[in-house]
C-alpha cells in the first residue's frame, strides 16, 4: 500500500508538471581501495553514481584494478582530491589510520561523510575492546564540525555488500546521524541496493552501533561455521511512529520527545492493517 501511495503520488505530480525533471545523482568519494571500498564501489556504480576512489597510490595498480573492476563512471585519485570531488564521502579506511585521512582531505564542510570503521582492538581474551570512549562517528564530526557526519555500512561485512545472497538475503543497515535529509538520502541509497535501513538514532548512537560491531566480531573470533547477521524485523506499535515508508520524512528527534500516549486504543497502522 505504502509503494502505491508512493507511485500515486509520483503520477500526480507528473500530471501537474507535465515533465519529470531527472536530477543528476550525487559524487560519491570513496577513500580507500580496500575489501569494503571495492564492494561499495561497484554498487554504487550498478546504480548510476559517479565513483571516485581516493587512494595513497592512485596509479597503482591496486587503485589500477579497482577501478576497473568497478567500472562505468569511476576513476581513482588523491584522497584529497577524491573528498573534495564528493557530495557524500565514505571513509573506508582503518581506524587507526583514520585520524591522518579525516583531517587531511580539505574541507568537509556540507558534505555527506560516512564513518564504516571499526575502532576496536582485540583484548587478552580475544575479543574486540573499544579504542576510544566515545565513537569514531563523533571523533570524525569533532575534526569536521561543518560535515553531515553519519556512521553506516558498518554492521556488515564487505562480501554481503557484494552478495547479499550469501547471508539469506538483504540485511538491515542502521543510520546514526544528526542531519535529518542527510540520513534520509543515505536511506533511500540504501533501499536502491536492496537492503533494509534503519534509522538508528543521533550520531552519538554511533556508540551502540558499535557495541553492535563487538557482538558481530564474537561468531567470527569463536571461528563459528554459522555467523550472524542484523536483519530487524518491522514491527508496527506506538501508532505507526516507526515509519516504513522512506519516502515519507523520518522521525526525527523532536517527535521521538513527545511520544504519544501508549495507553489509548491501538489504531490501525495505515497501510498495513498490522493491528486490525
Ligand atoms: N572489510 C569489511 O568487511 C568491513 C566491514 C565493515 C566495515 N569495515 C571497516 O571499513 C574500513 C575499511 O575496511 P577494509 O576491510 O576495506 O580495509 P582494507 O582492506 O585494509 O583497506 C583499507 C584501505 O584504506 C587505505 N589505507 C590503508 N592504510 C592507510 C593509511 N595508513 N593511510 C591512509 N589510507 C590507508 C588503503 O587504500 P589505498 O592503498 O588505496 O590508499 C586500503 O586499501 C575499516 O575501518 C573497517 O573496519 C570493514
Amino acid at each position: 500500500m505504502a509503494i502505491r501511495r508512493f507511485l500515486l503520488a509520483g503520477v500526480f505530480t507528473f500530471v501537474l508538471t507535465g515533465v519529470s525533471v531527472a536530477q543528476p545523482k550525487p559524487t560519491i568519494a570513496i577513500i580507500g581501495t580496500g575489501d569494503m571500498g571495492d564492494s561499495l564501489g561497484p554498487k554504487f556504480v550498478e546504480l548510476g553514481y559517479a565513483v571516485i576512489y581516493g587512494s595513497r597510490d592512485p596509479d597503482g595498480e591496486k587503485a589500477r584494478a579497482v577501478v576497473e573492476i568497478t567500472g562505468g563512471n569511476s576513476r581513482a585519485t588523491t584522497q584529497r582530491e577524491a573528498a573534495q570531488a564528493g557530495d557524500i564521502v565514505v571513509l573506508a579506511v582503518p581506524w587507526p589510520a583514520m585520524e591522518t585521512v579525516a583531517q587531511n582531505l580539505g574541507s568537509l564542510d556540507n558534505k555527506i561523510v560516512i564513518d564504516i570503521s571499526f575502532p576496536h582492538e582485540q583484548g587478552e581474551d580475544g575479543y574486540y575492546v573499544p579504542m576510544l570512549e566515545t565513537s569514531s562517528a563523533e571523533m570524525i564530526q569533532q575534526w569536521n564540525p561543518g560535515a553531515r557526519v553519519m556512521k553506516t555500512f558498518a554492521l556488515q561485512a564487505s562480501y554481503v555488500i557484494d552478495d547479499p545472497d550469501v547471508v539469506g538475503g538483504p540485511v538491515s543497515i542502521p543510520i546514526a546521524a544528526d542531519d535529518r535529509e542527510a540520513k534520509e538520502k543515505i536511506a533511500k541509497l540504501i533501499v536502491e541496493m536492496g537492503h533494509d535501513p534503519i534509522d538508528a538514532g543521533p550520531l552519538r548512537y554511533s556508540r551502540e552501533l558499535e557495541a553492535m560491531q563487538r557482538l558481530y566480531g564474537v561468531a567470527f573470533f569463536q571461528r563459528r561455521e554459522a555467523a550472524w547477521e542484523f536483519h530487524f524485523r518491522r514491527s508496527y506499535y506506538w501508532e505507526c511512529i516507526w515509519q516504513d515508508d522512506w519516502s515519507a520524512p523520518v522521525v526525527d528527534a523532536g517527535d521521538l520527545a513527545q511520544m504519544p500516549d501508549t495507553q489509548g486504543e491501538a489504531r490501525e497502522c495505515p497501510g498495513t492493517g498490522a493491528l486490525e
